[in-house]
């Protein structure tokens, strides 16, 4: 073989991160999580960041996948990823929850590094290689892909909510990112709703004609679909069942003091997660005394995320506060109703806590998808757990069984809270039963093969 792929994976990402000098470990988030188990069964290459500023390294194998490093220098770190792509896509793509910065040294930095990207893509890939696209760091890359290599199945996927016209208007380079997407056949949201806003910024701001979810580029057809991401829900529900997972479970209950009710949250630590917003409902329901201390515990999991993004920073000290307001307030000697923990955990202890949680608490005030509500589902093959699940989660869509909230309504979360640990065995039971039944037949494999198909059928 002459080193070239006919499987590629292009993300901003790669699939592991460095810790210290030799060891790797699984890069934090939803996409990561998706695509990794995808690739392992496949045969291909992933080309993307390995997390560390400066490195330059070789081609490498890590737990079962062929990875292809791209280099980021520490001001491309700053500008490219910190950044255009957190600092002004991400709070941009969800609903300007944060206040989205536009810089023109940013897009500037946002252009070279998709640039370098591309041209690794194009050395990567095979002759008429399907090279996949992922997220919104990377949007220009499909068309400066095919620029370079008219030759290739070009499929790109993006992970977090695309935006209504109304609010992509805002972007002073709206025009340069549609036609980055528009290099691609086949275009991928995850909501029907993402899928619908980009053909209608295609007609209004390109001035494009459109036959449904097609739309013609120079003598090409690009199609745009929604294919719902979802979690391994195989590996879950058996790696749920282990001894191990089961003893760490009871025993996660015991360090807690065997409350009557463990709530649980796990999130990255995103201020368009609604973790602030649901530590108030519960600390509401300790100050109303519809809940007692020491009756229920709720344990908040925060993985530390794009640190030295300033509106992290603000959350993370906002977060820290409320967390220590409501132990304050309301904690005895040696037992605090909030466990929080800023640290990030493997599969096996992230198992456990989702099985020894009586209600699972998601309420993002916007999300591509939310890939934590189906693991949890996935691990509840005891029909017990509830889930309460924002509406403006992507997962929502499908997961109608669940406590639904919108989570700028304190006073409806607390009553969904209340709710969830209130229910009885049996409408626990018919709650789940139908969760899981989504979940298990439209696992992650479902996901890839269907946005696959669709790219290779095009
Ligand atoms: P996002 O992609 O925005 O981070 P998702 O809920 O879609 O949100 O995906 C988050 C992924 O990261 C899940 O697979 C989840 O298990 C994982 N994760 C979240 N918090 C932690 C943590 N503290 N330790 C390890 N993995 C975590
Ligand atoms: C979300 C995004 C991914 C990103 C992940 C973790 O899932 O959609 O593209 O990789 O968050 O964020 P990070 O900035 O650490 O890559």
């Amino acid at each position: 073989m002459d080193g070239t792929s006919s499987f590629l994976i292009v993300a901003n990402r790669l699939p592991v991160d460095r810790v210290g000098e030799t060891e790797w470990r699984r890069s934090p988030g939803g996409l990561v999580t998706a695509i990794a188990p995808v690739m392992q069964r496949r045969d291909g290459a992933w080309l993307g960041w390995t997390g560390a500023a400066g490195e330059e390294l070789k081609p490498f194998d890590n737990d079962g996948m062929h990875l292809i490093p791209v280099p980021l220098s520490a001001l491309e770190v700053e500008l490219y990823y910190e950044g255009f792509s957190n600092a002004t896509l991400w709070p941009l793509y969800h609903d300007v929850v944060a206040t989205p910065v536009y810089s023109r040294v940013l897009w500037d930095a946002y252009r070279a590094v998709n640039d370098r990207f591309a041209r690794a893509a194009a050395d990567a890939a095979a002759p008429g290689a399907v090279v996949w696209v992922q997220d919104y760091q990377l949007q220009l890359v499909p068309a400066m892909l095919r620029k370079l290599r008219p030759d290739l199945r070009i499929g790109f996927f993006l992970h977090i909510p695309f935006p209504p016209a109304e609010l992509f208007w805002q972007l002073p380079w709206r025009k340069e990112l549609l036609e980055g997407l528009l290099g691609a056949d086949l275009v991928g949201f995850q909501r029907p709703g993402g899928a619908s806003n980009f053909i209608r910024l295609c007609r209004r701001l390109l001035g494009l004609q459109n036959h449904r979810n097609e739309v013609q580029v120079d003598g090409r057809t690009v199609r745009a679909e929604a294919f719902p991401i979802s979690v391994d829900f195989g590996e879950l529900d058996q790696l749920v069942r282990e001894p191990h997972v089961l003893a760490r479970a009871k025993e996660i209950r015991a360090e807690l003091g065997d409350p009557e009710h463990v709530l649980l949250g796990v999130d990255r630590l995103d201020y368009t997660k609604g973790i602030g917003q649901r530590l108030k409902a519960f600390g509401e329901l300790l100050a109303d005394g519809a809940i007692q201390p020491g009756e229920a515990a709720f344990v908040q999991v925060a993985t530390p995320t794009r640190e030295r993004v300033a509106e992290y920073i603000r959350l993370r000290g906002d977060i820290e506060l409320r967390v220590g307001r409501i132990n304050g307030e309301y904690g005895m000697l040696g037992r605090q109703p909030i466990s929080y923990l800023h640290q990030s955990y493997d599969k096996n202890e992230l198992a456990a806590l989702y099985r020894a949680a009586d209600v699972m608490v998601v309420t993002p005030l916007r999300d591509g998808m939310n890939l934590v509500a189906k693991e949890y589902v996935s691990c509840r093959y005891d029909l017990r757990g509830a889930l309460v699940l924002s509406e403006f989660a992507g997962a929502a869509d499908e997961l109608r069984q669940a406590y639904l909230v919108n989570p700028y309504d304190i006073d409806g979360m607390k009553r969904a809270m209340l709710t969830a640990m209130r229910a009885t065995p049996h409408e626990l039971a018919r709650r789940m039963r139908s969760l899981r039944r989504r979940v298990a037949t439209h696992d992650v494999d479902k996901w890839a093969s269907d946005f696959l198909t669709a790219l290779e059928a095009g």
